[in-house]
């Protein structure tokens, strides 16, 4: 199987307000796909169907072959868990939580002690190189620091395929670019799928392929 994901005909609708309109597209395995579109035009939506955030009005999204459309809530979540990767705009981190702890939030539903799931966060924090501030709470981090630890957490259990709705959109263009290139690197050198929401024409210009997005239509 050569596609990480397919969605077929998906659509959405809030009360009467279509904002996903027919959607059908693929990312390959190992594809970095950048989502582009005005405001508005249905990105963060499409991305949450793609990702069984939330359910589509109709149609279908499968990853790796497994249908995340119609499956019970809790395998769902699982699944979720294990096979996909998410990460924000405006990070959501915990902010009750050390950095490493978040990091290691998404581990807890898999029985593992703590020394491990603790072991498992560090080796994260260090490959994003933030190790040093494992123990700090997000109120203490810079924004760039921030969003290292949130690629971290979405790293942590091996997904297949990684979500980033405009993962450099809170960031100055310095540190935008540093986290870009966290996801280049993680694209290029581990074969990871990745589907990004970016306004920027140039992180887009980088991209495998950019999908637009228009009222709610994939265009090209
Ligand atoms: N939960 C919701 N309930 C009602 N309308 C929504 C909801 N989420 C998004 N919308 C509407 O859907 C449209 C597309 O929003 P969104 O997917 O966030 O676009 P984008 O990410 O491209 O800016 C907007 O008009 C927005 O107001
Ligand atoms: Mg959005």
């Amino acid at each position: 199987m050569n596609n990480i994901l397919t969605a077929t005909g998906l659509n959405k609708a809030f009360d009467n307000l279509e904002v996903v309109k027919d959607v059908s597209l693929t990312i390959k395995k190992g594809e970095f796909v950048c989502l582009v579109g005005k405001s508005g035009s249905g990105k963060t939506t499409l991305l949450s169907l793609l990702s069984g955030l939330e359910q589509p009005t109709s149609g279908e999204v499968s990853i790796n072959g497994t249908s995340i459309t119609n499956s019970l809530e809790n395998d769902l979540a699982l699944f979720r868990r294990k096979a996909i990767g998410f990460v924000f705009q405006s990070f959501n981190l915990i902010p009750t939580l050390s950095a490493w702890e978040n990091v290691a939030l998404p581990l807890f539903p898999v029985k593992m002690e703590k020394e491990k799931r603790q072991e498992r966060a560090m080796e994260l924090l260090g490959q994003m190189e933030i190790d040093h501030r494992a123990e700090h709470r997000p109120s203490a981090l810079s924004g760039g620091e921030k969003q290292r630890i949130a690629i971290a957490r979405a790293l942590v259990n091996y997904p297949e395929i990684i979500f980033a709705d405009e993962p450099t959109g809170n960031l100055d263009s310095e540190t935008g670019g540093a986290i870009m290139n966290i996801l280049k690197h993680l694209h290029k050198n581990r074969g990871l799928s990745i589907l990004m929401v970016s306004h920027d024409q140039e992180l887009a210009a980088s991209c495998d392929r950019i999908i637009h997005m228009k009222d709610g239509e994939v265009v090209s």
